[in-house]
């Protein structure tokens, strides 16, 4: 039901950009703001001259399986490099003498028409508990300095969660919320977004507007990217393979040869991650057995990687709820993921489950055997909320075990987890800052 009503927006303004570029009104039109947008860039390039600088776009650190040891850089160039490009990193302070070097790779794409110039390297051979700088370069340029922390082991750290980013007002409400949560927490070690990150999972200005609310923050912390189900839909709506998704993320690779990096997993600090794909039905339609393999990976992977904290992040949520006008649909646990993963999530003594794709945020407390355990037994489960303008008033009826909602109707929000040495707290915040929730996990 939400997908029909987004489709028809997103629809609506890509309609209107082809109308647009085709009767060459584009310089001369309304005040659109990807139209200021396009015409800055533009002007940007053109004063772009100042020899020994190297202009990068998206300049992005993504999580690895170990961010303590290693970290993926991705960035874009306007043009494709003729030289050979490098990273270079430095202990932060040390002299420029001292530099480790790592080649760029050259990961060029096209989708939506557009050539994309895309490069990455993983930096390696990371020190924990060390804070680095890093610059690309290529023969005669150099961008400036960012930097890179490579955590202890056991540190205490803070993370930004940004639920549903899908927008239809050119991002402009998320663009301002990431901004905002940035702005007051720049103490953030890393941040998640937890899928439908565009709209439309083809559309290459809805990928440029979505890294635009997280630009300054993707180039010094880690990105955990989640995939949702508009991430597999093609410019005409109809599913396709997340294609887009897969070259913007090179998140860790999970040995998977039909779904590598559709799912992984990481670690950060005294905390395991359990990034979730749940878009079986999406994908279902181009190769089968996602749910399985993720089943028999999970009990790998948390054999090999659980820690202390053990948290799961998934798009789509575990319970399904009532909406109105529609008294046909009963509420209870979702079939296609909660009835498969809660079980798996008690038996593997799983902290927090976070998820996303109702645009509704919902603290259902702590959750075992498919009932609410006041002893706070089971994982707490966190419904994230939006982080877009794509709202949906009045859709969903609350559900038995919702503890905390926010007013109604939602604006957006975001939420932050610190980890510290015996306890996860959670908060949820509205885009002003206002405080809406907190809760705290401890071990029983
Ligand atoms: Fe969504
Ligand atoms: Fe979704």
């Amino acid at each position: 039901m939400e997908d029909e009503n987004q489709n028809q927006s997103g629809m609506k303004r890509r309609t209107f950009i082809k109308a647009a570029a085709a009767a060459g009104v584009l310089a001369a039109g309304g005040a659109a703001l990807w139209q200021i947008g396009a015409f800055r860039r533009l002007q940007e390039n053109a004063t772009r001259q100042f020899p020994g600088v190297l202009y990068t776009e998206r300049l992005r650190q993504i999580v690895t399986q170990d961010p303590s040891r290693t970290r993926m850089l991705m960035w874009e160039l306007t043009l494709p490099a003729e030289e050979d490009l490098t990273v270079e990193l430095r202990v932060q302070g040390a002299d420029e003498t001292n530099v480790h070097h790592f080649p760029a790779s050259n990961d060029r794409f096209i989708d939506d028409e557009i050539e994309v110039y895309q490069y990455r390297a993983e930096v390696n051979h990371l020190t924990p508990g060390t804070h680095y700088q890093y610059r690309i370069t290529s023969e005669d340029a150099a961008t400036d300095w960012q930097t890179l922390c490579a955590p202890a082991a056991d540190e205490t750290y803070k993370m930004l969660i940004f639920p549903d980013t899908q927008s239809s007002d050119n991002y402009a409400d998320w663009k301002e919320m990431a901004h905002l949560a940035w702005a007051r927490n720049t103490d953030a070690a890393l941040f998640a977004c937890m899928g439908d990150l565009v709209d439309n999972g083809e559309d290459r200005l809805q990928w440029t507007d979505f890294f635009g609310g997280v630009e300054e923050m993707q180039r010094v912390i880690p990105m955990a990217p989640l995939m949702g189900n508009h991430e597999t839909y093609d410019l005409n709506w109809k599913e396709r393979l997340p294609e887009a998704y897969l070259h913007y993320f090179a998140t860790p690779p999970n040995a998977s040869t039909e779904f590598d990096r559709y799912y992984y997993s990481f670690d950060y600090g005294d905390v395991h991650y359990i990034a979730l794909c749940t878009q079986q039905r999406e994908i279902g339609a181009f190769k089968d057995g996602l749910v399985a393999e993720q089943l028999e990976w999970i009990r790998r992977d948390m054999r090999a990687h659980r820690k202390k904290w053990n948290v799961v992040l998934m798009h789509k949520d575990v319970l399904q709820y009532r909406i109105h006008g529609r008294p046909e649909r009963t509420e209870g646990i979702d079939d296609d993921n909660g009835r498969v993963w809660m079980p798996v999530f008690d038996e593997l003594g799983i902290d927090v489950v976070f998820s996303a794709h109702l645009h509704t945020y919902r603290n259902r407390g702590h959750i075992y055997g498919f009932q609410k355990t006041p002893d706070k037994k089971g994982p707490l489960y966190i419904l994230t909320g939006v982080a877009g303008n794509v709202r949906y008033p009045n859709l969903w009826i609350d559900h038995p075990f919702d503890e905390v909602t926010l007013p109604q109707p939602e604006t957006d929000n975001y939420l932050t987890m610190d980890v510290g040495r015996d306890a996860i707290e959670i908060a949820c915040f509205l885009p002003d800052g206002r405080e809406m929730d907190r809760v705290k996990v401890t071990k029983r």
